[in-house]
């Protein structure tokens, strides 16, 4: 479904990411994982089109996307959660909800989808009528994916979803993650805790200083000695 090859980004003289290829199959959680700026952060912008890329290619369901223009990327159903999170702190939690799913037209199944982020989510239900910007950590990042969801997207890029959140509240999200992987959705996890993506992932890649230096089956990688020592602190 997303085919990444050879893609290259650089901020001025800095290499961020070197020429990595990768892919995402249909209905398939793939992780990304690697140290502080390793460049996970880097590759989901290129990507998203916040970016540029200096070079290579990401297509998309079939379609090159690398040259589409950054608001053209949420049309073509692949909605991002970036690190940090990005909700609008003055709007309310269904304010922002709704502006999730500016590019929908379909009423009812606008509806629907908040009963279903709701469902997933009973802390917004609660909080409906909030300040975004008054949520918690977790609650925002809760909504940051609800809002992300209601794009009704045919992919999902999340940007370290556990980031700075209690291990209760980590559990949470990603129990909501595996959800919406098991209803179908294809996602890109990147993550810095790199047992909960391996654990919650089909595959995954290793991002070492722009590089792409290992990748494979998550459970197998779980076992792997390199990725033992380096990032499960084994
Ligand atoms: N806007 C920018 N200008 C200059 N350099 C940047 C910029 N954004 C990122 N970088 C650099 O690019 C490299 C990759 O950063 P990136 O944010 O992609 O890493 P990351 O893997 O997401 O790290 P983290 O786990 O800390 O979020 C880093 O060396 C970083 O300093
Ligand atoms: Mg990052």
């Amino acid at each position: 479904m997303l085919e990444v090859t050879g893609l290259h980004v650089a901020y001025g003289g800095i290499q961020a990411v070197r020429s990595i290829t990768f892919h995402v199959n249909e209905g398939e959680t793939v992780a990304l994982i690697g140290a502080n700026g390793a460049g996970k952060t880097t590759t989901l912008k290129a990507i998203s089109r916040v970016v540029n890329a200096v070079g290579g290619d990401v297509h998309f369901c079939g379609e090159k996307i690398i040259g589409v223009a950054p608001h053209e990327i949420i049309r073509k159903g692949i909605a991002l959660v970036p690190e940090g999170r990005g909700v609008f702190p003055r709007l309310s939690v269904l304010e922002n909800l709704r502006m999730g799913a500016f590019v929908r037209d379909d009423k009812a199944g606008i509806a629907a989808d908040i009963d279903r982020m709701y469902a997933y989510f009973p802390r917004l239900k609660e909080r409906a009528d909030q300040l975004a910007g008054t949520l918690s950590g977790g609650e925002q990042q809760m909504l940051a994916i609800g809002r992300a969801l209601m794009s009704r997207p045919k992919m999902l890029l999340l940007d370290e979803p556990s980031m700075g959140l209690a291990p209760i509240m980590v559990q949470k999200i990603f129990e909501v993650i595996r959800n919406v992987a098991a209803a179908g959705m294809t996602i890109l996890l990147i993550e810095q805790n790199a047992k909960l993506a391996l654990e919650s992932s089909q595959r995954a890649y290793v991002m070492e200083s722009g590089e792409i230096t290992l990748n494979g089956e998550s459970a197998a990688l779980l076992h792997d000695p390199k990725v033992k020592a380096a990032y499960l602190g084994e």
